[in-house]
């Protein structure tokens, strides 16, 4: 599991989400990747095969991030968590 930082960093109001239908904690600001990883959730889709795929560049341009958050498919990497979003990994060999 990523550990997040917590020495000398202030962080904006803690925030609830839902991975994979379980409650997560996450702070107002972070992106969904940030969240995910620090969640220890590092397979974020599965491709058509089931190969596991998360995040490689972190700026949007490769979508290996994918994750669906409230139904629709969003890169994780550019999207900023919002109180209680439903994320949906890929992290369950049936998930998408
Ligand atoms: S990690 Fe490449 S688009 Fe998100």
């Amino acid at each position: 599991m990523a550990a997040r930082i917590t020495r000398q960093v202030r962080r904006k109001q803690p925030i609830s989400v839902n991975i994979d239908g379980e409650a997560s904690r996450a702070y107002a600001g972070e992106t969904v990747a940030s969240v995910l990883l620090a969640a220890g959730v590092t397979v974020f889709y599965r491709t058509r095969s089931g190969q596991p795929r998360g995040p490689y560049c972190n700026m949007g341009a490769c979508f290996e991030c994918q994750v669906k958050i409230d139904g629709d498919w969003q890169r994780a990497c550019m999207t900023v968590v919002e109180d209680g979003m439903n994320i949906t990994t890929g992290a369950r060999k049936s998930a998408p």
